[in-house]
Parts: C-alpha cells; structure tokens; sequence
C-alpha cells in the first residue's frame, strides 16, 4: 500500500530528516529547491501529495530569514499541490528569544515569525522553544517536545546548573530525571549591547568538589555557557559539562568552547552542524526517533 503521508526537507533540514525518513522506512519526498542570483527562492514538489498528509522540515537557524522564507514557500507549494493536510517540523524554532518587547519601541519578532508560519501550515512540531511566551503566539496547534530525556540519557552522577532563570524549569526536569541537585546561576544581560554577566553568588559556591552539567536551550556565541562554566570552576568545580539542545554556534563559538574549562558539550541535531563547526569536546545526538514517534502518532 502507498504511504499515506510524505516528509520533505528544506535546507536547514539535512541531515536530520534523512533519518526521520530512515527510522520511518520510507524515503524523503521530492522537491526543487532554486536559489536565484538576488537571493530570491522558489520551491517546487515533485512528488504527488494531492489527499496526503505532509510534514517538512526545516530550522529557523542562520541564514535564519532564508530559511524562514523557504520554509514558508514549502507550505504554499504543498497547498498548491491539494496536500490534505501541511504540518512544519520545525526542530529549532529561531526567532524566540524576542518573544517580548525588552525595551518600549521594540518588536514582537516571535508573533511575527508564527504569523508567517500558520498562513502555510496547519500545525508545528517544535522542540525547546525558547519560550512558553514565543508558543503562545501561534494561533494553530502546536506540539512541543522536551529534549530532557534524550539528553540525560547521556549523563550520570552530575548536579544541574540554570545559567538564568529562563532555564529553571527545563534544569528542575534534568534533576528530576537524574536524581539529583540543582541550582540557578545569575546571568544579567544588559538590554542594549546583549553582553552577559554572571554574578558569584553564594548558591554557585555549593558546586566545590563536584560535577556539573550546566543545560541551556541554545549556544549562539557560547558566552552563557562559557561563563557559567567559569563562574564554577571558580566555585571550586570539579568537572564541568553543557547539556545544550540546539547548536547554533555562531562565529567564534566552537573555538571559545573548545579553549573552555567545559570538557563535555552535549548538543541534539536539531540544526545540522558542518565538519568545519565540529570540536572533539562536541557530542551530538539525533532527535530523529523522537521526531518519527511524533509524525507516527499524527
Ligand atoms: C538566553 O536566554 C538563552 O536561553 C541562551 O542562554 C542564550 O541565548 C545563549 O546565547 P549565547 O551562547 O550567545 O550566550
């Protein structure tokens, strides 16, 4: 019997859609992608979905507006070609962080980014939102899944350490997974130029003599990570380790992680990271099963 639903992958979707398909038995559907010499896009499906239901997968990582972009023209192309139903994977959901005007006269980059969205799809499956605020905008079902399990998998005999208060909630479910401590750290973040601090508080002091895994939703330029991590070893940290779903990794970042006092970087393949980005301290498991359960349940 002919499968009844079809996954594509946009750009930012490789490798890890491959093995979605790969875990499903089935293969990936085919699309045309054309980037054209101004930058402009066109996506075309060279598959029949008329009736189907159709999942795509794409990451709102760098280049985070072409990628926007393409993922939306994956929508309207589905819809054109009579797709029952048009679901986005969308495994790193960009654009989270401003979820909220910081400072009056800003914008509400994540209402805009799920308006895009919902105009060409009908549902979203995403992983570690930033946010429960940024999730909050979409006006179509959302499905969000926790990388907690998956990651702690990975870890044994570690307390937890939140670099900030954003990230309580997600080390409170690593601590209860791995039975274990945990405790917040203070980061401050100043509105205007984005650099961070992290404050010695006496909390911090707690982790002398022991392991930690420090656990976060995104490394962009590695500075809260790295900084926590510095903040305990000066604490008297015996080992440290980053727990991080999504792997930005902007610029420098793979360089300053791999100088830093973290000996471990735990990252998903929620965004693909090329060789070049790769360091021997960087490990990466796949959210591909997660992502097949969830698709075999819709
Ligand atoms: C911020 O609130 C996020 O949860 C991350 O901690 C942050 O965005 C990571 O960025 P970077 O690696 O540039 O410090």
């Amino acid at each position: 019997m002919r499968n009844k639903f079809k996954i594509f992958s946009g750009t930012s979707g490789f490798p890890l859609a491959q093995k979605v398909a790969k875990s499903l038995g089935i293969t990936l559907g085919k699309a045309e992608v054309v980037r054209f010499a101004d930058g402009e896009c066109r996506v075309r499906i060279e598959e029949k979905v008329k009736g189907m239901k159709t999942f795509v997968i794409q990451s709102l990582c760098p280049p985070v507006d072409e990628n926007l972009m393409e993922l939306s023209l994956f929508g309207d192309a589905l819809k054109r070609s009579g797709a029952e139903k048009i679901v986005a994977i969308i495994p790193y959901l960009g654009y989270a962080r401003q979820d909220r005007p910081h400072r009056p006269g800003e914008c509400v980059s994540s209402q805009v980014v799920a308006k895009i969205i919902e105009t060409a799809f009908e549902e979203i499956i995403t992983l570690e939102a930033h946010s429960p605020q940024a999730l909050s905008y979409f006006r179509i079902p959302v499905v969000h899944l926790s990388t907690v399990w998956l990651l702690s998998g990975k870890i044994r005999g570690y307390g937890v350490v939140a670099p900030d208060e954003g990230r309580r909630k997600m080390a409170s479910n690593f601590r209860q997974i791995l039975k274990t401590w945990v405790l917040e750290a203070e980061k401050e973040r100043d509105k205007k130029t984005g650099k961070i601090k992290i404050k010695n508080t006496q909390d911090l002091k707690k982790v002398k003599g022991k392991k930690v895994v420090i656990v976060d939703d995104l490394i962009a330029g590695g500075g809260t990570v790295i900084l926590v991590a510095e903040a305990a070893k000066l604490a008297g940290a015996e080992k440290i380790w980053a727990a991080v779903t999504h792997p930005v990794l902007v610029g420098e970042a793979p360089l300053r992680l791999a100088d830093s006092v973290i000996e471990k970087v735990l990252v998903t393949d929620t965004i693909p990271v090329p060789p070049q980005k790769r360091f021997k301290k960087l490990k990466i498991v796949s959210v591909a099963n997660l992502l097949a359960e969830e698709i075999k349940k819709l």
